[in-house]
């Protein structure tokens, strides 16, 4: 295993951003104590909810790998991405008379989209705030169910919702921050353990977090010995370098906006972070070679189409699988939606 401590104390000095070292290892998780994580019960009721509107994705087994290696292909889903799962969680959660309102939500893209179907699922209107930088792909998808999108200045897209949500008395659904979205992401921690009982490593990318506290919170309650790891692009370590300080640790917009990975470019809430902290064994970063290897790789190999945000965990065991624990992994495919041009270049790479 990694120098933990060192590691710890030269990524609080700042030392280690930016640098080749690229894992940190958990390995004693602080409680925070105050904070009302999710639980199985939450995200049990969560799967009854998502039932027939989010697909039951399968492990897809990659026989090509050096290691037992499963991906979890949420590209699968009818917005391409795993955001669905929250996303509709978190709407059926709602009074249906409050409901009938709208919903608002502010997003880099792939929770948008999400948040467009569900509300169509419902029959309810939508208001989609995103940052003029959102790939095309991603805007006209969210359009194309019928949600008014409103284009924002990088940085400014919540507090344009918060505006629509005053004017029209809707309700914001957010990316992350909420235990009902987290819930819903961590369907997808159950049905790994349903296929995969002695799963030993699951990998995940993290952003504002909501994934992987969901995924976390499931795979932790039902097989307490399997590790749940955290994969962010170094480009945008905030994760890392809070999980490190034992603090969250704010990163400018432009630093973050470096990455390619243009769905995580977002950094953890306090109710986020707090599962973090509570329930993740680890956290790798991965460059941007290594994120574009992947995709290339995924298109390859799995036959499967990844934008880069969701290449990021396949990333971390195509390039520092020495340094993870050993066993029988899963990597989540968190989305595939890009631009075909962006596709076309990054798989003639
Ligand atoms: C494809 C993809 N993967 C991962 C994430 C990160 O999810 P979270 O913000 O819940 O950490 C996002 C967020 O937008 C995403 O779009």
């Amino acid at each position: 295993m990694p120098p933990t401590r060192d590691a710890f104390a030269r990524l609080a000095q700042g030392e280690l951003r930016d640098t080749a070292q690229s894992i940190v290892d958990l390995a004693a998780p602080v409680h925070t104590g105050w904070v009302n994580l999710v639980t199985l019960a939450d995200i049990t009721a969560a799967a009854e909810r998502i039932a027939g509107t989010a697909v039951r994705t399968p492990l897809v087994p990659c026989p090509w790998a050096d290691r037992p290696l499963w991906i979890k292909p949420e590209s699968l889903q009818p917005v391409g991405a795993f955001k669905i799962r929250g996303a509709y969680n978190a709407i059926a959660r709602i009074d249906a008379a409050t409901r009938a309102r709208g919903v608002v939500a502010y997003s880099s893209g792939n929770h948008a989209q999400a948040v467009a179907y569900a509300a169509k699922v419902f029959g309810i209107p939508a208001w989609i705030v995103v940052p003029e930088d959102t790939p095309t792909v991603k805007v006209e998808a969210t359009r194309a169910h019928g949600a008014e999108v409103v284009l924002s200045a990088v940085g400014q897209r919540e507090a344009v919702a918060y505006e629509i949500v005053e004017r029209e008395n809707a309700t914001l659904v957010p990316p992350f921050d909420d235990p009902g979205v987290i819930a819903g992401q961590g369907t997808i921690g159950l049905e790994i353990v349903a296929d995969l009982p002695d799963v030993d490593l699951v990998l995940a990318p993290v952003s504002g977090g909501g994934l992987i506290s969901g995924i976390a919170a499931a795979v932790k309650a039902l097989r307490p010995e399997a590790q749940v790891w955290a994969v962010e692009p170094e480009l945008a370590a905030d994760t890392a370098e809070s999980l490190a300080r034992g603090e969250r640790v704010s990163w400018s917009v432009a630093d973050r906006n470096r990455t390619i990975a243009d769905g995580l470019r977002s950094q953890p809430s306090e109710l986020t972070f707090a599962h973090q902290q509570a329930l993740v064994d680890g956290i790798v970063t991965v460059s941007e070679d290594e994120i574009r290897d992947a995709v290339a790789v995924l298109a390859h190999r799995a036959r499967l189409i990844a934008e880069p945000s969701g290449a990021v965990a396949t990333a971390a065991y195509l390039h520092h699988a020495d340094r993870l624990p050993p066993g029988k992994t899963v990597t989540i495919l968190s989305g595939g939606n890009l631009d075909p041009t962006t596709l076309a270049d990054l798989l003639k790479a």
